[in-house]
């Protein structure tokens, strides 16, 4: 494990994602079908064992029947960038999700096509929107995706093209189609020239944080946040929203991510972004990412207080134990990138030193994001049946 401690206080960050979009984003979605918040389990027996205080363990499993915490954002980029597009040509009519869903603007939108490259879980909220909304929808995987992952986002009736190469390969080639093609990219990283519409993937996002803050009695407020970093967006939508939720008070943020995929954690250290290239791909495959999204990276080179690296190691181990509950605690279906807060403490539990600099210890609450369940259900059965 690498730990960087960062030279980060609370500091604004409207300037960077206005935190308006955030409650924009929460009255759009929490009216969705099938909207409920998902659960903020207080797992005992895993905290025990960690030698924590407290282990709060936000539950996407279940989230939208899409079993991931993405469902939150790229579909909702989806539905605003159609209702934009909409307003543009009925100015003063207000478009509503619904109207969206129950294709009401089918024809105006029939030469609308959505796209976007994904590890798999972004893909498939993007896929969903467009599904639900009626409109096309190209995605683009690379190789190190498992085939599974592409049927469930063909069975949501996007198309799939297949890119030799790793994630960043497949974006460079969405972004050259899209531009050919005239299609609309709705991607959930930002880079120089693209930050409007990942804006509202990451406000998407928010609708977690937002619950947590209900969920939560305030003298229950975690000490710690121990969120993983693919790109950076989930990572600096939650620092976001936790600033200006608990400004002062919002918990110690600490970054997780793979030792063969730590963009975030190399930017840190040099103090501006910085690539990666991915030699070898994690098992953790939602956080195999190379380079930083601006906006991420944005928030979090202020606010995020430390960034760390973890192995695999703990990964699989991390799934079953999950699934098994420890004593008091219930199985919960957490997929590879959803541990690896869980893998960090366990990589941690023996490591005095680097507790103590991250300030861990006996009396520490800390609150993951269990971002995943199953999505990978062929993958996930084998690690788990093997546990
Ligand atoms: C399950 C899961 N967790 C975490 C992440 C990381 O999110 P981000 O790339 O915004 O940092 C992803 C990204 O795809 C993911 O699929």
């Amino acid at each position: 494990m690498h730990h960087f401690k960062n030279n980060a206080h609370y500091q604004e960050t409207d300037n960077i994602l206005d935190s308006a979009l955030f409650d924009e984003a929460y009255e759009h979605i929490k009216e969705w079908d099938g909207y409920e918040p998902s659960p903020l389990h207080d797992l005992k027996g895993l905290a025990a064992e960690m030698g924590v205080g407290q282990i709060l363990y936000k539950d996407e499993s279940t989230r939208f029947g899409l079993k991931s915490f993405k469902s939150l954002g790229g579909a909702y980029a989806v539905v605003h960038v159609l209702q934009e597009h909409l307003s543009a040509k009925y100015p003063g009519v207000e478009i509503t999700d619904q109207d969206l869903k129950d294709g009401k603007y089918t024809n105006d939108l029939k030469n609308f096509i959505v796209a976007t490259a994904t590890d798999g879980n972004h893909g498939r909220s993007v896929a969903w929107g467009a599904y639900e909304c009626g409109i096309k929808c190209k995605i683009y995987m690379h190789s190190g995706v498992s085939q599974s992952r592409g049927v469930a986002v063909e069975l949501l009736g996007a198309e799939v093209t297949w890119v030799d190469g790793n994630y960043d390969d497949s974006l460079l080639q969405v972004k050259r189609d899209a531009i050919e093609n005239e299609w609309h990219i709705i991607s959930d990283t930002s880079y120089d020239g693209y930050t409007y519409v990942p804006k509202y993937v990451m406000a998407g996002y928010t609708v977690m944080t937002k619950e947590i803050s209900e969920q939560l009695k305030e003298e229950e407020l975690p000490t710690h946040i121990l969120i993983q970093g693919g790109v950076g967006g989930l990572a600096g939508a939650i620092c976001a929203h936790a600033g200006k939720i608990w400004g002062e008070h919002r918990p110690r943020f600490v970054v997780v991510e793979p030792e063969t995929a730590d963009c975030l954690y190399q930017s840190a250290k040099i103090g501006r972004p910085k690539m990666v290239h991915i030699e070898q791909e994690t098992l953790m495959g939602g956080l195999s990412c190379g380079e930083v999204s601006i906006i991420g990276w944005n928030i979090l080179k202020n606010n995020a207080n430390d960034f760390v690296t973890i192995s695999d190691d703990n990964v699989k181990p991390a799934m079953c134990i999950m699934a098994m509950g420890i004593g008091v605690d219930d199985g919960i279906e957490a997929g590879e990138s959803a541990v690896a807060g869980v893998a960090a403490l366990m990589e941690l539990k023996d490591k005095e030193k680097l507790r103590s600099a991250l300030g861990i210890d006996s009396q520490s609450r800390i609150l993951l994001f269990g971002t995943e369940g199953a999505t990978d259900p062929e993958l996930y059965n084998e690690i788990v049946s093997g546990g």
